[in-house]
C-alpha cells in the first residue's frame, strides 16, 4: 500500500509509516519510516503522535493486527486479551490520539477481518481474533458517527485472504493485489458510505 500510494501521480502523497519492525522493502521506498513502535503501549501511542508531529493527515490506515488460534478448551485468556489490545483497542487509541490532525475530508481506514463478522461465522473457534475484530468493527461504526461532523469518513475494511506472515502465505491473493483493492475502496470512501463494513472486493459484509 505504501508503494502504491507513492507511485500515484496526482495528488502526490507524502507517506509516513509507523511500525514496530522495519523491513528492507520499506526502507527502499521514499516513505518516512518510524520504527520500534508498539501501539499497545502508552509509549507507543505517544511515539506515534510525535512521529507524525502535528501534521495534517489526509489518510490514516490502521494495519497492525495479530491472529492467534484460540479453541474453547483450553481457553487461553492471556492470548484473547492480547488480541483485544492490538486488534481492537490500539487502533481506537491511535485514532483518538491523532484526531486533531484529521482535517475535513480526511479518511480513516481500519483493517478488520471478515472473521469479525458475527453473521458470517459458520466455523466457530478463534475466540480472541473474532471477538477483537468484532469489537474493532463496533469502534469503527462509532468513529464514523463521531467524526462525521468534522467531515472525516471511516472505512471498516477486510483485506481479503492474503498471502502474508499471518496466513503462513496460504492466502488467495498477494499483498499487492489486496492493497490495490483496499485503495480502490478508500478512494470510494465518503460521508454516505462511512461506517460500512466491506470486503476489499467492494461487497458489504454482514455485522
Ligand atoms: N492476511 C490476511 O488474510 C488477513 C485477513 C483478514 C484481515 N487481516 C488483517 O490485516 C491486517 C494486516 O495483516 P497481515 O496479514 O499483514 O498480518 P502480519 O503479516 O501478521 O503482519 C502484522 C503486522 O502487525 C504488526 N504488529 C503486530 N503487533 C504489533 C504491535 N504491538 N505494535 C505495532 N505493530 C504490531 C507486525 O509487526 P512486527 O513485524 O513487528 O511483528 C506486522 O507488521 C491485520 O489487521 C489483520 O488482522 C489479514
Amino acid at each position: 500500500m505504501v508503494r502504491q500510494l507513492l507511485e500515484r501521480d496526482a495528488p502526490a502523497w507524502r507517506v509516513s509509516v509507523v511500525c514496530r519492525t522495519p523491513t528492507d522493502e520499506l526502507g527502499a521506498l521514499t516513505a518516512q519510516v518510524h520504527s520500534g513502535v508498539d501501539i499497545t503501549t502508552d509509549a507507543g501511542i505517544n511515539a506515534t503522535r510525535s512521529a507524525l508531529d502535528g501534521q495534517p493527515i489526509d489518510l490514516l490506515v490502521l494495519v497492525a493486527g495479530v491472529l492467534e488460534r484460540n479453541p474453547l478448551e483450553p481457553l487461553d485468556v492471556a492470548s484473547i486479551r492480547k488480541q483485544f489490545e492490538l486488534n481492537a483497542l490500539a487502533p481506537l487509541r491511535v485514532v483518538a490520539a491523532l484526531r486533531a490532525q484529521l482535517p475535513a475530508g480526511a479518511k480513516v481506514a481500519l483493517l478488520t477481518s471478515r472473521m469479525g463478522s458475527i453473521g458470517d461465522n459458520d466455523s466457530g473457534s478463534h475466540y480472541g481474533y473474532r471477538m477483537s475484530k468484532a469489537a474493532l468493527n463496533a469502534a469503527g461504526k462509532s468513529l464514523a458517527v463521531d467524526l462525521a461532523p468534522a467531515g472525516v469518513a471511516v472505512g471498516i475494511l477486510h483485506p481479503g485472504y492474503v498471502r502474508t506472515r499471518m496466513t503462513g502465505n496460504s492466502g488467495l491473493i498477494d499483498a499487492d493485489e489486496s492493497a490495490r483493492l483496499l485503495l480502490a475502496r478508500i478512494d470510494e470512501l465518503n460521508a454516505s458510505n462511512s461506517g460500512t463494513f466491506r470486503h476489499a472486493n467492494g461487497d458489504e459484509l454482514p455485522w
